[in-house]
């Protein structure tokens, strides 16, 4: 009884509360209001808990931030070649063994690997996306800014790889910088001093094998290890101090370009010499040590993401149902089961009128449940958190919006109905598909139906697939012979 007496006062002071600071609140709590379609926080959102993760990467192959980190001391790499030269200056390691192989020439030559391990914490600059794409489609823009000062299609080749590391190696000099990580399939380090901060521990001569089929498989298999949450964690962003170019504070001439262009096709190129220019600056002047905030973004933006993936999955499976009828009432449960904690015991609507403002207190306490606090210390916040701060914010304030909406037109049928009407299908149904597409996840991409269990799923993508690469559907693979389903490795 007491315990039943306290909730309800608590909830009675607690709808007080939320309705005092909606009150002091000059924003705008309306259902109605659609994002502005040049706003980037889901993006920002998306990118970032996406980072060092092969699938989304692939899947949106333009990266568009640079992020630096550490890679701990004692972290092995490797390195694979045609003879047993130790390269001195700078080279190319993979952190997989499988991915070093292929650099092991393919039939007659023999097969040297070298292994090497971090004397010290490696100071790593990483480029999103798939950004050891060679192709002049986007992968390479973010760092053609720090190479040439331009982004330059015609240098984004194989020819000019040598020569863009030098050139990145050199510029990150002054800056203590030793590595920057890369992605192509998997993960590739471009070390800038092979005998600063690295020490090989074997150098191992490995049996004559040619590369085509099984290296080639195992290559891309070990991509697979990637591929989601949390991805490659041998490297440790600092993400406080990361740069967007999705940022549009600081890119703004890149607003005008992704205008009516789907999100595959953003890329940095076509960035003005002011806003290129402002990004070398913040490179340069970057922090190495991280913010004293405290704040664990890369797990509240995961939390915010648990929340919502599966229940929106599933919730748009349920309103494909052929009876509507049955497809509304579970949607309804479905809705009311995510929007538990913000479903004030005070916002009921109205006897008589349509609109949705009486909801208006939910989606507040909704939107702003993961970000109030973290609002009210912003002074105090580095400039890369508070974007990330705007993109958790933006993120959920749509997926609220969206959600509550529907809630909302829901309870308002059931004031005059014993059930939820079927007609509410197509408009629910056409609101969590904007949503999802909206927040473009990754994780809602996959292979339907499922694959065989000798068979893993897997997202095609450069150097393998050049004709799939930009086409985002998984398939089953084969995990050993005979393989199939991958048509371009022989
Ligand atoms: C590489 O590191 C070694 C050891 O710190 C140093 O002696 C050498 O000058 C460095 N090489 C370059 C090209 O910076
Ligand atoms: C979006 O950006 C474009 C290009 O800068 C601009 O013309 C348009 O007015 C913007 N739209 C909104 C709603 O702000
Ligand atoms: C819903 O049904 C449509 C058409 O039948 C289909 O294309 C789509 O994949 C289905 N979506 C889900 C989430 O089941
Ligand atoms: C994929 O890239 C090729 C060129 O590399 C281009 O012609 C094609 O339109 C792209 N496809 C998609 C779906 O983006």
């Amino acid at each position: 009884m007491f315990l039943f007496g306290f909730l309800t006062l608590w909830s009675v002071v607690h709808t007080e509360v939320t309705q005092i600071r909606l009150a002091d609140s000059g924003e705008e709590w309306n259902l109605n209001v659609l994002p502005n379609p040049n706003s980037t926080g889901h993006l920002v959102f998306d990118t970032i808990s996406s980072l060092l993760q092969h699938w989304p990467n692939t899947r949106y192959h333009s990266g568009h931030n640079i992020v630096p980190g550490i890679i701990p001391t004692g972290t092995l790499f490797y390195h694979g070649r045609g003879d047993p030269h130790t390269p001195t200056t700078s080279e190319w390691v993979a952190t997989d063994p499988e991915f070093a192989r292929l650099f092991c020439d393919s039939t007659d030559v023999p097969c040297f690997m070298h292994t090497l391990v971090a004397t010290r914490p490696l100071r790593v600059l990483y480029f999103d996306g798939s950004s050891a794409t060679k192709q002049p489609d986007g992968p390479i823009d973010t760092q053609d800014i720090l190479t040439w000062g331009a982004v330059l299609p015609e240098r984004q080749t194989v020819e000019w790889d040598y020569k863009r590391m030098h050139r990145l190696c050199d510029f990150g000099h002054m800056l203590g910088i030793d590595a920057y990580v890369r992605m192509q399939l998997n993960f590739e380090i471009m070390i800038c001093n092979f005998t600063d901060g690295v020490e090989i521990t074997t150098l191992s001569r490995l049996q004559d094998e040619p590369r085509f089929p099984d290296y080639a498989y195992s290559f891309a298999h070990s991509s697979e290890w990637h591929d989601a949450y949390p991805g490659e964690t041998r490297i440790q962003l600092d993400l406080t101090h990361l740069i967007s170019l999705y940022d549009v504070a600081l890119a703004p001439s890149l607003i005008s370009h992704r205008v009516g262009r789907d999100r595959r096709a953003h890329r940095v190129f076509g960035i003005d010499k002011r806003d290129t220019e402002a990004v070398i600056a913040r490179v340069r002047a970057m922090s190495w040590s991280p913010s004293q905030s405290g704040i664990d973004w890369r797990t509240l933006f995961q939390a915010i993401r648990d929340r919502y993936a599966t229940r929106l999955e599933v919730l748009q499976s349920t309103l494909n149902a052929t009876d509507e009828d049955d497809a509304a009432r579970r949607a309804f449960g479905s809705l009311l089961t995510t929007l538990m904690p913000y479903r004030l015991h005070s916002a009921v609507p109205p006897p008589v009128g349509s609109g949705n403002a009486w909801a208006a207190p939910v989606f507040r306490l909704c939107a702003e449940t993961h970000t109030s606090f973290i609002g009210s210390r912003e002074s105090t916040l580095t400039a890369s958190e508070k974007l990330l701060l705007n993109a958790a914010r933006e993120t959920s304030r749509e997926i609220c919006r969206t959600l509550v909406g529907m809630w909302a037109a829901g309870a308002l049928e059931l004031r005059s109905s014993a059930k939820i009407p079927g007609s509410l299908v197509a408009k629910w149904k056409s609101e969590v598909g904007r949503l999802m597409d909206w927040l473009g996840w990754s994780v809602w991409v996959k292979c339907r139906p499922a694959c065989a269990s000798e068979e893993s799923c897997h997202l095609p993508g450069a150097p393998f697939s050049m004709e799939k690469w930009n086409v985002t559907e998984p398939l089953c693979v084969r995990l050993f012979l005979p393989y199939s389903g991958w048509p371009d490795i022989p």
